[in-house]
């Protein structure tokens, strides 16, 4: 067992945390935020994630898990995380005053021979930044280590416990070593890097990710104009190990606090150090328009956008999580509501106060049935269950016209289309509705 602290309890601290109480350690987690402290020390999670709140009740019960809305006067711990939030700045770069504010608490408060872990996504060179800032506290010298995180939200658990692996960037191969060890009930596979390297491995992870799904969303656009299945693609493509299944399910784009602030920041990197990052600029362009082309297939099956109602189902950037930052569910009802349509959300865990604070001009349902009450069009923008799995015939009795937009290709356009829907779908055979482009008519006849 080790005593480690962990500075932030947003979704990367509060994971890694109960996390590594739940590996035996015990850990200090510090959050400035009061009212978070108190959710979580009464056992409760900030956020919604499948079996987090367990092991905090596990590590809380079993006194390995402690949450401090203050600093310590002196850390007892050796070896502290920070995972405080790096936010977007205006210029796309990352913010990373919170990571400064963390590290100049910590280093005044640990002893010599201690370590400053960090797992928040930072700009490259920040490894180096932080051993700074450690050294000029004076208080003996501190190792600085990169541990970058690849948990996703809605499966963060199960990600930190079953790691592809662990990455470790430093200049100090017995921290790395001491880092190593607290992971080394999972047995993962470690890449033992320098610190710059370690940077840089989390915002290229995260930005091929994006580039998968751009991709496929490209390949999805050139489907429906010659009449393919992007779905049997992806399936095609992904059986090829080189290229792999994951990430290839075109869409409505990619969201979250964490694909769209990476790639744009990574750009922001590569350019003024002199770099042309092209293709990460063609992907953030081709994800932006994917939200575009919902709204064009809405156009499409209705008409003028004015006075439309239109229900979306969904809100947050995926399913399994209630995190709606840059949701392409939300980016797609402003479109919407710009256009002059009104607009019904309904979301099976984002707080209503939370929806009707983020979009205003928007009403909140309570379920499906009541969104899409009097609504000339459905559009279902997160793949939540409920949805994959809605009654369909129910769903059309209170629609005033049955337009079905499925932003996540979840649906069986047969079984849709025999529910007496307009069904339109991301880059598979009668995507832009029932009738094929004229040119196309004879490949399917
Ligand atoms: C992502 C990475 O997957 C994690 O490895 C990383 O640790 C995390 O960012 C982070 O940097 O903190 P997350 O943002 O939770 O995790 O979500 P993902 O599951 O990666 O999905 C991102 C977006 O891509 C979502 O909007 C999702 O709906 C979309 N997506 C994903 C697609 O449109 N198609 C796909 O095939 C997969």
């Amino acid at each position: 067992m080790t005593r480690i602290a962990v500075i932030g309890c947003g979704y990367v601290g509060a994971v890694s945390a109960a996390c590594f109480a739940e590996l035996g350690h015990e850990v200090d987690c510090v959050d400035t935020d009061p009212d978070r402290i108190a959710l979580l020390r009464s056992g409760r999670s900030p956020i919604h994630e499948p079996g987090l709140e367990p092991l905090i009740q596990k590590g809380i019960q079993g006194r390995r898990l402690h949450f401090l809305d203050e600093y310590p006067d002196q850390f007892e711990a050796k070896i502290v995380f920070i995972a405080v939030n790096t936010p977007e700045s205006s210029e796309g770069a990352a913010d990373i005053r919170w990571v400064r504010d963390a590290v100049s608490s910590v280093a005044a408060r640990l002893g010599p021979g201690s370590i400053i872990v960090n797992k928040s996504t930072v700009p490259i060179g920040t490894g180096e930044l932080v051993a700074g800032m450690a050294g000029r506290a004076g208080r003996g010298p501190v190792s600085v280590v990169s541990n970058p995180e690849f948990l996703r939200e809605g499966s963060a658990v199960r990600d930190f416990m079953q790691p592809d692996r662990v990455v470790l960037g430093s200049d100090d191969p017995q921290a790395i070593e001491r880092v190593a060890s607290l992971y080394a009930p999972l047995e993962p596979v470690i890449q033992r890097t320098d610190i710059r390297t370690a940077e840089m491995i989390k915002y290229a992870s995260n930005a091929f990710l994006a580039t998968k799904i751009s991709f496929i969303n490209e390949i999805a656009s050139i489907c429906e104009a010659l009449g393919a299945d992007v779905a049997e693609v992806a399936h095609g493509m992904g059986m090829d190990v080189r290229i792999g299944g994951q990430f290839l399910k075109a869409g409505l784009g990619w969201g979250g606090s964490c694909f769209p602030k990476d790639v744009k920041a990574l750009a922001h990197m590569a350019a003024i150090h002199g770099a042309h990052p092209q293709l990460l600029r063609s992907v953030m362009e081709i994800n932006s328009d994917q939200r575009l082309r919902a709204v064009a297939k809405l156009r499409g099956a209705l008409g003028e956008l004015e006075g439309q109602r239109v229900a979306i189902l969904g809100a947050a950037f995926k399913a399994n999580t209630d995190d709606t930052r840059q949701s392409p569910a939300l980016e797609l009802a402003q479109l919407l509501l710009l256009e002059g349509a009104s607009v019904a959300i309904y979301d099976p865990v984002v707080p209503a106060a939370r929806l009707n604070h983020l979009v205003p001009m928007a009403t909140v349902a309570g379920s499906v049935e009541e969104a899409a009450k009097d609504a000339t069009a459905v559009v279902v923008a997160t793949d939540w269950p409920e949805f994959i799995h809605m009654d369909l015939a129910r769903l059309g009795e209170g629609m005033a016209r049955r337009v079905l937009v499925d932003g996540r290709n979840v649906l069986d356009p047969l079984a849709v289309r025999a529910a007496g829907f307009d069904y339109r779908c991301v880059g598979r055979p009668g995507a832009e509705g029932p009738a094929l482009a004229p040119a196309l008519e004879g490949v399917h006849a």
